[in-house]
């Protein structure tokens, strides 16, 4: 078999077979076929699609690039949970302690940053020490002693996802639904949890701009999931503005610390209300919505969830006395306030600029090779359908560097404003089954 007629079969849209998908994924992580070929083939993906039969196989051949890790000795229901991506998508850090005090085993298998949209792995790394590489005896334990441990996909687990994503970050070829189906469910699939629940978010900030390419995205992974006998759920959410205030890896763990305290944003809290409740419900700790949300907020008030994190952060080897004084997370050397210069309500926020702003700074990787510098970004103080007065301050920039005036002009293009008062647009607009 020859890796250029693969490429040249799809580039025609045609369908390819299960060992075409087999020695293509195979010959990526062996090495064997190029970073080059690859690239073209992504875009040939991109363009051409694939079915869902080929989205299945290629979700398989991903699976079984590395380890599958077996929990079915751990006691219980193992629940997952994973977004599409998004700008300022701290959710992980906040929910999965929230859920996991609430008595729910969570075993997380996260991702990197992503284009503009960031990572859970980078934030988490942003807490000193903290290690995302945990062998599987090393997860399962954790798993089952506290009852939440977050680890990245290795060259052990899902190596396919850890190189493919990488590629894909930097050759233009994210927003496809085959790409980012396989990508997650490979993850989810290897990190051995009986129900996953997806975030899959659409708008400008997201890789999916539609509530219907969303859904599409969503019930592509639903019946790869269930297929496999996973509990399987998604909720559409918008992502037209950046989640919460911060953007940027220090600044959200600082702001999911402040959610556990219950000083959160609110749009932020209700995000992880909502996924928690159906988590809780998944995996049979809650009966319904209502008691489930009860559970998440006892679990916020009593202080059990940011003890579940200080936990899961000792358990994996961070400083926890950055979680206990969030003061010390990494900060930028300057705090630059940004201020409004005209009267209005904020009509719209451009989530995917201002995605692309905080990495142009340094939140984000422009080529693979990029270190992330995790105290920058940028911390918003104005958000859709907020009255806006000449002078105000929109936002915070957390910068090292000075910012450049094509930095600004486009800074100042997110914000669009109307002379009468706006609506916020609700935040999840579906949950799918
Ligand atoms: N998240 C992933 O894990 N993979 C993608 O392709 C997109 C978002």
């Amino acid at each position: 078999m020859r890796f250029i007629d693969i490429i040249e079969k799809k580039r025609d849209g045609k369908k390819l077979t299960q060992q075409e998908i087999q020695f293509w994924i195979k010959g990526y992580v062996d090495g064997a076929i190029p970073d080059y070929q690859v690239s073209a083939l992504c875009m040939a993906i991109y363009f051409q699609g694939m079915d869902n039969e080929e989205i299945a196989w290629l979700t398989d051949a991903m699976l079984h690039s590395g380890d599958i890790i077996d929990l079915s000795d751990i006691p219980g229901i193992k629940a997952d949970k994973h977004s599409t991506g998004g700008v300022g998508d701290k959710t992980s850090l906040s929910l999965t302690p929230m859920v996991a005090a609430c008595g729910l085993k969570v075993a997380k298998m996260s991702g990197r940053g992503l284009g503009h949209t960031g990572g859970t792995l980078d934030k988490v790394e942003s807490i000193e020490g903290f290690n995302i590489a945990l062998s599987e005896e090393q997860f399962k334990k954790q798993v089952s002693e506290i009852g939440l441990a977050l680890i990245g996909q290795t060259s052990e687990i899902v190596p396919a996802d850890k190189k493919l994503y990488g590629l894909r970050d930097v050759t233009g070829t994210v927003q496809s639904i085959p790409l980012i189906a396989s990508s997650i469910m490979s993850k989810k699939l290897a990190s051995g949890s009986d129900t996953i629940l997806l975030d899959v978010k659409f708008g400008e900030g997201a890789f999916m701009k539609t509530p219907e390419e969303a859904e599409k995205l969503a019930s592509t992974m639903i019946a790869i999931g269930n297929h496999l006998g996973k509990d399987t759920k998604a909720m559409i959410s918008n992502m037209n503005q950046p989640l919460g205030n911060a953007i940027g890896n220090a600044l959200e763990v600082k702001e999911a610390i402040a959610t556990l305290k219950d000083e959160g944003p609110a749009d932020f809290k209700e995000l992880c209300m909502s996924a928690g409740a159906i988590m809780l419900m998944q995996g049979k700790i809650a009966q319904d919505e209502a008691s489930a949300r009860a559970m998440l907020q006892e679990a916020i008030t009593s202080g059990n969830a940011l003890q579940k994190l200080r936990e899961m952060v000792i358990a994996q080897g961070g400083n926890v006395n950055m979680i206990d004084h969030p003061e010390k997370l990494p900060h930028a050397a300057n705090v630059i306030e940004m201020k409004a210069e005209c009267n209005g309500y904020v009509k719209e926020l451009d989530a995917l600029k201002l995605g692309t702003l905080a990495m142009l700074i340094g939140a984000g990787r422009r080529v693979k090779e990029d270190t992330i510098n995790f105290g920058v970004g940028i911390v918003l103080n104005k958000k859709d359908g907020d009255y806006v007065e000449k002078g105000d301050i929109l936002a915070y920039v957390h910068t090292d560097t000075p910012l450049s005036d094509e930095w600004i002009e486009d800074f100042y293009r997110c914000f669009v404003y109307s002379d009468t008062p706006t609506q916020k647009a609700p935040l999840i607009y579906k949950i799918v089954k």
